[in-house]
């Protein structure tokens, strides 16, 4: 069975190295064999369509959140209309398979390379493997933990959190609450928690709330939020007052294990995803958090360029991520609730009046 598995796995990264080599036009495969020979070699390479213009690699961990198809055709954008070229990847969720696909567009000539990391500490690997081949690494809305990242551009993550806990206690003083969390492996699923943590805690210890379930999500599946907190419910005799779900994805698994008492339990989100907006508006969610992907893309990509044309980049603050302090830009996020979506997501142009409400 397990031997199985491992055929399984090899024959899906070989398909998707055959599909990456069809997608940048056949090269890939020549710099994927000549990967054994060395990143040097095919950087010289350079197989893009103009030698001057700078290149980025994008490397996602995934496609399965709406909001990372916003930021890959925001960065994307960005990229090109300040002068660049880009190339975007996603790993499906899959460390190994993000790791060959770094591989690739180091020996495609990338001149730098932006990371969204499917794991903290499995994408250290790939910063390592770019200094090798003397191309800066920007981490992107997720920090790469254990390795000397050369910038790191995010919102406020511990303020995310913040902001979720303080919305939920605003409707629910006390009581017995859960927190579901993100993928324990994604640093920000951390960070959110610490900020939760931050405005709960205090409501802990004065015995006001009665923190009954406290769990990470692996992966961010919303499936597995709604079966955590299924099975939970179903072999504890508790009911919730209020549940901080750590973004929308596991929010809708949350009110989905809620059955009937959906509407009457605060449930916070993130992501701004239309379903959860809509969630917002029936009353089943009580409030997202917004994070302009325009505005964190372009960010990126004025990172990136400079980065990629050699200029130092100021530290607006710095991260700790166990390897060192991490030269960070950080933006706002947003608390957006049902008296504020008109002058947030609307106006912003994030969603549309019909997309919402559907008329
Ligand atoms: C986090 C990201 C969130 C959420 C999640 C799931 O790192 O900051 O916006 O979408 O990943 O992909």
């Amino acid at each position: 069975m397990k031997m199985f598995g491992k055929t399984i796995f090899w024959i899906t990264v070989l398909m998707l190295l055959v599909i990456m080599a069809a997608c940048s036009g056949g090269a890939s495969t020549d710099s994927a064999d000549s990967s054994e020979g060395g990143t040097a070699e095919a950087a010289e390479q350079k197989l893009r369509s103009n030698q001057e213009d700078p290149y980025v690699g994008f490397a996602l961990d995934t496609l399965r959140e709406d909001r990372w198809y916003r930021d890959k055709d925001a960065f994307e954008a960005a990229v090109e209309d300040q002068g660049g070229q880009v190339k975007t990847l996603a790993a499906n969720g899959n460390q190994d398979i993000q790791i060959q696909q770094a591989r690739l567009l180091i020996n495609e000539g990338v001149d730098v390379l932006v990371v969204v990391p499917t794991e903290a500490e499995g994408a250290s690997e790939i910063v390592s493997m770019a200094h090798d081949a003397g191309v800066k690494v920007l981490s992107y809305d997720r920090l790469i933990r254990g390795a000397d990242v050369d910038h790191y551009v995010s919102f406020d993550n511990e303020k995310v959190g913040e902001l979720q806990a303080e919305a939920i206690l605003s409707q629910a003083g006390e009581g017995t609450f859960a927190y579901v969390g993100g993928a324990e492996s994604d640093n920000n699923a951390v960070l959110f928690r610490e900020g939760a943590m931050n405005v709960l805690q205090p409501h802990i210890e004065s015995g006001d709330i009665e923190l009954v379930y406290d769990s990470y999500t692996e992966g961010w599946d919303p499936v597995k939020a709604r079966e955590n907190l299924s099975s939970f419910l179903a072999s504890n005799d508790v009911s919730l007052d209020a549940v901080v779900a750590a973004n929308d994805g596991t929010a809708g698994g949350v009110i989905e294990a809620l059955g009937n008492q959906a509407g009457e339990v605060p449930v916070s989100g993130q992501d701004a995803e239309v379903e959860a907006v809509q969630r917002i508006v029936e009353g089943t969610q009580t409030m997202t958090v917004y994070k302009s992907m325009e505005d964190l893309a372009g960010k990126a990509a004025e990172l990136a360029l400079s980065m990629a044309e050699g200029e130092e980049i100021p530290a607006e603050t710095t991260i700790d991520n166990g390897k060192g302090d991490i030269a960070s830009t950080l933006l706002e996020p947003l608390t957006v609730t049902e008296d504020n979506i008109e002058e947030t997501l609307i106006d912003d142009g994030y969603l549309t009046e019909s997309e919402i409400y559907g008329n």
